[in-house]
């Protein structure tokens, strides 16, 4: 029941609702992952089954494509879509320039792929995700297994002449074994407290050898959805400079609920 979720949770939902309304009939999406990236999958799913709403949708995890499918909307791959109308994710961080850090879900190089092939990038997350300046979220880099303590050697190496506060990179864990990415990669984590510079950041990161892609989404994001545990909502669209508040209603009987 909506009751019983938690005010971070409720804003999620909230921040997923209000995105659903930027997706229309005969849209290709790219669907994000994490937790309010799987609100909006429910979200869509409900307007398909009971709206008819007919969309192609792209998956940025086999976790989230698997949750699409059970919610009944139609999976292609990119390259069956080729480019995208749209794609709504959830973030770790955003900023005033809605730059952002992603990756906490390890999904960021297919996010990011999908993101960029899209005439629109729509962020949802609770308020709690903004921040003055990107850094106090680990940033993840996807490394290739081959040679990955390597690559974190030059990760350190790099970073001391970066603006940065803090240097430490640790390798993401699955338990006792190295988290693996959809890819088959390794993310290590960059904790860097505070990021001075996050355009420079993420082209020097990608030019070191053995990583794939970094989690700073720069330039990439064209609205967001800010979600509050009351259920307002603020969406702010850097393109047009606008900003537009509404406020999202839990319904007790909705049917997303069900299976919490
Ligand atoms: C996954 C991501 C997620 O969008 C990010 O971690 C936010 O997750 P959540 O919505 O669960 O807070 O980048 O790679």
């Amino acid at each position: 029941m909506t009751f019983d979720l938690s005010p971070i949770d409720k804003a999620k939902f909230a921040a997923a609702k209000r995105a659903a309304d930027y997706v229309e009939d005969g849209m290709r999406v790219g669907l994000g992952t994490g937790s309010t990236a799987a609100w909006l999958v429910k979200c869509l799913g409900e307007m398909v089954r009971n709206d008819g709403l007919r969309i192609k949708g792209v998956p940025t995890s086999s976790r989230t494509a698997q949750l699409a499918r059970e919610a009944g909307i139609e999976v292609i791959s990119l390259d069956e879509a080729k480019w995208l109308d749209l794609t709504i994710d959830g973030a770790d961080e955003y900023d005033s320039n809605l730059n952002l850090i992603k990756g906490g879900g390890g999904a960021h190089l297919q996010e990011k792929i999908v993101a960029t092939a899209s005439d629109q990038m729509v962020v949802i997350a609770d308020i709690g995700k903004q921040v003055e300046t990107l850094g106090a979220f680990p940033l993840p880099v996807e490394v290739i297994p081959f040679g990955w303590q390597t690559t974190k050697t030059l990760l350190e190496e790099t970073l001391i002449g970066m603006d940065v506060l803090g240097r430490m990179t640790t390798l993401r864990m699955n338990g006792d074994h190295p988290f693996i990415t959809d890819e088959g990669n390794h993310i290590i984590d960059l904790h860097l407290n505070r990021i001075g510079n996050a355009r420079q950041l993420s082209l020097v990161l990608n030019q070191i050898p053995g990583v794939v892609e970094n989690g700073l989404f720069i330039d990439i994001c064209d609205v967001i959805v800010i979600g509050h545990g009351d259920g307002r909502v603020e969406v702010r669209d850097i393109n047009h400079g606008t900003v537009e508040e509404s406020q999202i209603e839990f319904l007790e009987t909705d049917n997303l609920f069900s299976d919490l």
